[in-house]
């Protein structure tokens, strides 16, 4: 490992304008250098560079860090890989920490690895285009499926030779160890090949690194396998890996979308013909880390399906995992029989590329077409697909998106949505309340500095008046608090791990977040609301946070986050005063009085949040006059009244304290 005083030393010696320059052209405008995007097609520079913060920013897409950042995106590189460059390019010596024996060892063996994989990459490359049975069987297999040399090429494609042992009596001969050879899976335990008349595929990592294997047969109707693949590894674990990652990921970046497809040879059959954002999952269904690996480079993700039913519906039942992880995944059936190689091939690119788009579909409106096709007239399967459809919806962490859901749904399925509504209500409940549990296993640091909350006065449901009600509801009273959220949100990551009151041991967060604690699921944006909730997390974990910790984030989300707040500048709304009625005469810097800064957002959310809650409680009032109804206008009228007495000491307090 990279030990955390090199890091710092990388961190502050790499010049981002220096690192930028070596990829980009920029040109000096002002304070800042400009030039032209690398992250995205641009033909007025929009990519700004400032020495001064030594960060970057793209005002056309929105990529941002600083130089770490810049060559993991640039580069596809893992954090310690760009450090790695960096050091090389600063001539840093890079300190490594725990440098003992074992890790050394580990390290050499991994390298080991590496090395044979490689060894064997050539080796059946070799066997492929320079020998004859290679060149008649193999070559001409990958030929006849038209795969081009180029292409054969850069897949890494080779051919196994029939014979028993050729590959093994080879290897050990150049001096490759019986030992890894048996442990990559490339020889049996009896001494034998296990890769023996097939054509070859190589694994590659996402640095291009070899992995494995895997290996087709190409004869029909035999009962071997039509593929074998190495076995799992150090380097080579399946849940982790997505083939053809290595070729697509600029391409992915680029387009900022993935398609997932199911087999090997689908994603070279696309490559070859210019569709380059493709990887295959390998035949089985996509795991957490898959989609994370997705998650890196696009939120939306095309994935396309072999045209047979029965595997669909077994494919989709893994997809609520997908939705989970907020990607935008839409669903593309190809037509009965064919898999993506074979349609490409059949239609020819263009047409190719106009089914997909024309057939893609959102996934949970093609989940729901497709389990009410099969459950059609049959109230029973209609009942297992609502709570189906439910549990699925449920899973999306965007409210927003969650009942535009839930609306189409109710159309399509011809419920009432009501019942959607109440039926997903429940699922999101439970989901929420076994996630709190899996939280409060960290308790919660009592602390005594909190203003008043604001909880206690939120306006519930009158009794016999359920969610479920059909009037449209008043316009929803977190709308206008963005800049509150964000406010909030500033605070923490620019005075992250000060001390707010030495005494108490109280840091800045600690003071933000047990203030505001029982709202931050009702943060309306969602990357604020995460943000707050993960430093809630750590908070409670009595882990540090500080504000170099976000910047040089490895979620490119909270860096690109905590970089854009730490550069706006600082301003309190000018509406402020007028609105609130509150004198807010003098402009606090930030920097020099983060205490008061601290205090301020925490207050100015919440007398937002109480103005917002009266609001909509006004609304409410004038409905139940509408409707003549009493006893709710009277219970209204008391919660009002709460939340202006709320309101007011807050004022109060807030004027005593921060303007003083
Ligand atoms: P397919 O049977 O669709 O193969 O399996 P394919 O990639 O389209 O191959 P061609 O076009 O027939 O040559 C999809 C994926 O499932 C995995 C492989 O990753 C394959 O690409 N698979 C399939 C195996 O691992 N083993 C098998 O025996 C079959
Ligand atoms: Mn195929």
């Amino acid at each position: 490992m990279i030990s955390q005083k090199s890091v710092q030393e990388i961190l502050d010696t790499a010049k981002v304008e220096e690192v930028i320059e070596d990829f980009v052209s920029l040109k000096r405008r002002g304070a800042n250098l400009i030039g032209l995007c690398p992250f995205h097609h641009e033909k007025t520079p929009s990519f700004t560079v400032s020495p001064s913060k030594n960060l970057y920013k793209c005002f056309g897409c929105g990529k941002a860090g600083n130089a770490v950042r810049f060559i993991m995106d640039h580069e596809s590189m893992s954090f310690p890989e760009a450090l790695r460059y960096l050091a090389k390019r600063y001539n840093i010596e890079i300190e490594e920490t725990q440098t003992s024996k074992e890790h050394q060892e580990e390290r050499r063996y991994l390298d080991s690895l590496f090395i044979v994989n490689d060894y064997a990459k050539a080796y059946y490359q070799k066997q492929l285009f320079e020998t004859d049975t290679g060149k008649s069987v193999g070559l001409h297999y990958f030929k006849e499926r038209g795969f081009r040399e180029e292409t054969i090429q850069s897949f890494g494609l080779g051919y196994a030779p029939a014979k028993k042992d050729a590959f093994t009596l080879q290897a050990t001969q150049d001096g490759h160890s019986l030992e890894l050879l048996k442990k990559l899976g490339l020889t049996s335990k009896y001494g034998r090949d296990f890769f023996r008349g097939r054509v070859m595929f190589t694994l590659f990592n996402l640095s291009g690194k070899v992995v494995g294997f895997a290996g087709r047969i190409m004869q029909k109707d035999v009962k071997a396998p039509k593929y074998i693949n190495s076995p799992e590894t150090e380097v080579y674990l399946k849940s982790k890996f997505l083939y053809g990652a290595y070729q697509a990921r600029k391409s992915i970046r680029r387009l900022d979308e993935c398609i997932l497809v199911e087999g090997y040879t689908d994603v070279i059959s696309l490559h070859q013909a210019g569709i380059e954002n493709v990887v295959a999952s390998s035949g089985t269904s996509l795991t957490v880390d898959q989609i994370g690996l997705i998650k890196r480079y696009t939120p939306n993700v095309k994935i396309l399906y072999d045209g047979d039913a029965a595997g669909v519906k077994a494919a989709l039942r893994g997809l609520d995992l997908v939705l989970e992880q907020d990607l935008n995944v839409r669903v593309v059936l190809l037509p009965q029989g064919e898999d993506p190689d074979s349609y490409l091939q059949q239609v020819g690119t263009e047409a190719f590329q106009e089914y997909i788009e024309a057939q893609a579909r959102d996934f949970i409106f093609f989940k729901t077409d497709l389990l009410m096709e099969e459950a059609a007239g049959d109230p029973i399967k209609k009942t297992k697909l609502i709570k189906d459809i439910v549990s699925s919806i449920a899973r999306i962490p965007d409210p927003i998106k969650r009942s535009l859901y839930v609306k189409e749904c109710s159309v399509v399925m011809k419920v009432e949505e009501s019942i959607l509504v109440d039926e997903t209500n429940r699922t999101v409940t439970e989901l929420l309340r076994r996630r709190h549990k899996r939280r409060q296993r960290g308790e919660a640091r009592n602390v005594d500095q909190r203003e008043p909350a604001l909880k206690a006065v939120a306006p519930e449901p009158a009794e016999g008046q359920g969610e479920d009600d059909a009037a449209p509801r008043p316009s929803s009273p977190a709308k206008g608090l963005e800049l509150q959220e964000r406010e909030i949100v500033r605070v923490l990551i620019s005075h992250a791990g000060k001390m707010f009151d030495a005494e108490e041991g109280l840091t800045v967060e600690a003071y933000v977040l047990s203030n505001i604690e029982e709202v931050i699921d009702e943060f309306h944006h969602e990357h604020y609301r995460q943000l707050v909730r993960y430093c809630l997390e750590r908070t409670l974990a009595q882990e540090p946070l500080s504000t170099q910790y976000f910047v040089n984030h490895r979620d490119p989300n909270i860096s690109r986050l905590a970089i854009d707040l730490l550069q706006s500048p600082y301003e309190y709304s000018p509406n402020w005063i007028g609105l609130h009625n509150l004198p807010l005469q003098n402009q606090l810097d930030p920097e020099q009085n983060f205490k008061k800064d601290s205090i301020n957002v925490v207050f100015m959310y919440k007398i937002k949040k109480a103005d917002q809650m009266m609001l909509h409680n006004q609304a409410e009032i004038r409905q139940a006059q509408d409707a003549g109804d009493h006893e709710q206008i009277m219970r209204l009228l008391r919660v009002q009244q709460k939340l202006s007495q709320l309101r007011n000491e807050l004022a109060a307090k807030f004027k005593a304290v921060v303007l003083k």
